[in-house]
């Protein structure tokens, strides 16, 4: 049978990383092969078969004033000649963020996305959630500005195997982080986001077995909030479980006064040294209304411009994951996305200049994968008192 390990290629810097990003740091992935005579296994390294969309992520520059002007010029005539309405998620460049008509996380791009009187919808986020907007907006023009940009947790529940696992108890009620591909919205009973996860598990029936997919971290921390007995799909953010509890503890020793607000998708490690755990949107508000003056963020970095825009006066501390003194280096991008990083100002002009890449999806899985979208959309608009 084929099986793969991964293993952390040794870095000069000695970051524990396992993402990586250029040749150097790339993980060092063996594949366990049945050997031809079939007597011992045969191991393939792959360290030179970089995955998608990897090798296309340069160290990122900031663009010269002029050229980063003259792109959002272009980007608001375009916007105008479109009808265009540019969504981008908290973790986009800070360029992106600057230029979009809202910014904000899963849950508030998807309310966007299902109000907006826009013809076009720009989204600068990932597939997952550009095809969310397609889902709920299918006459509409949906572009994506990179179409590599995916998701882990999306690509670990291939939705052939979810159905294989669901075919095994009738009873299962699937509740479905939004991090996944539309033929897995398509097989689900109700969607969450990080926003409202809590919110939409006490909302289900409580005479069904709940299966929570496709990251077992944000469902272990809903399964404590909730106490409902939940199985867990074993998926997890790449990024996000990068974090790690003694890089916190020397952030804190550092910052002793400074709380510590990390994102569902960390490590139960992680999650119990926070003082608040929360969406990227709750961070905001999180950080708007606490007396701090100093907070430790725990999730991509990308929040980290829309905090100081919002939150001023305040000081936010990024974690890296491997030495506080050190990272993240242009060489370590621990608490970055390369997914979300893949969207840029040049691109975004492109996608809208080309109407390319859009999101085409067929008409069959666009009605399944509505439904669970619109349920979760009007149980997190019921008032508190009646969201069960
Ligand atoms: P939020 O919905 O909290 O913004 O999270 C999205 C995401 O992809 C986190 O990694
Ligand atoms: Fe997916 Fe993690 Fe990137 Fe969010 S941060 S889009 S969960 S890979």
């Amino acid at each position: 049978m084929t099986s793969h390990h991964t293993a952390k290629a040794p870095r000069a810097d000695g970051c524990a990383c396992s993402g990586g990003f250029g040749g150097e740091f790339r993980a060092r992935t063996q594949l366990t092969l049945p050997a031809l005579d079939g007597s011992f296994p045969r191991m393939i390294d792959l360290t030179d078969i970089p995955p998608a969309g990897v090798d296309r992520f340069p160290v990122r520059r900031p663009l010269p004033p002029a050229q980063a002007d003259a792109l959002v010029r272009e980007i608001l005539d375009l916007k105008r000649r479109l009808n265009a309405v540019i969504l981008a998620h908290n973790y986009q460049v800070p360029e992106i963020q600057d230029v979009a008509d809202f910014v904000g996380d899963s849950l508030g791009l998807s309310q966007q996305a299902a109000k907006t009187p826009a013809d076009v919808i720009v989204f600068c986020g990932v597939h997952f959630m550009a095809e969310t907007a397609k889902i709920l907006n299918p006459s509409k023009l949906v572009l994506l500005p990179d179409r590599d940009a995916g998701c882990s947790l999306e690509e670990s529940c291939p939705a052939g195997q979810l159905r294989a696992l669901q075919a095994t108890n009738p009873n299962f009620y699937t509740v479905t982080y939004i991090n996944c591909s539309a033929e897995v919205k398509a097989l689900s009973d109700v969607i969450c986001t990080s926003g409202n996860a809590v919110r939409i598990v006490n909302a289900a029936p409580p005479d069904k077995d709940l299966l929570f997919v496709p990251d077992e971290n944000l469902g272990a921390w809903v399964r404590e909030q909730t106490g409902r007995s939940m199985t867990l799909w074993r998926g997890n953010c790449y990024a996000h479980v990068e974090f790690r509890r003694d890089a916190l503890l020397r952030v804190r020793a550092a910052h002793p006064d400074a709380p510590i607000v990390a994102h569902p998708e960390c490590l139960a490690e992680v999650r119990t040294l926070a003082d608040e755990v929360c969406s990227t949107e709750k961070m905001i508000t999180y950080c708007q209304t606490h007396p701090a003056k100093q907070f430790v963020i725990v999730t991509e970095s990308g929040i980290i411009h829309r905090l100081k825009k919002e939150c001023p006066g305040k000081e936010f501390i990024a974690p890296p994951v491997f030495d506080v003194m050190q990272m993240p280096t242009d060489h370590c991008r621990c608490s970055e996305c390369r997914y979300m990083k893949l969207n840029t100002l040049e691109k975004l002009r492109d996608c809208m200049a080309r109407k390319a890449p859009r999101i085409e999806l067929s008409r069959e899985i666009i009605e399944r994968a509505r439904r669970p979208i619109e349920r979760m959309l009007q149980i997190s608009a019921r008032p508190l008192e009646n969201a069960g």
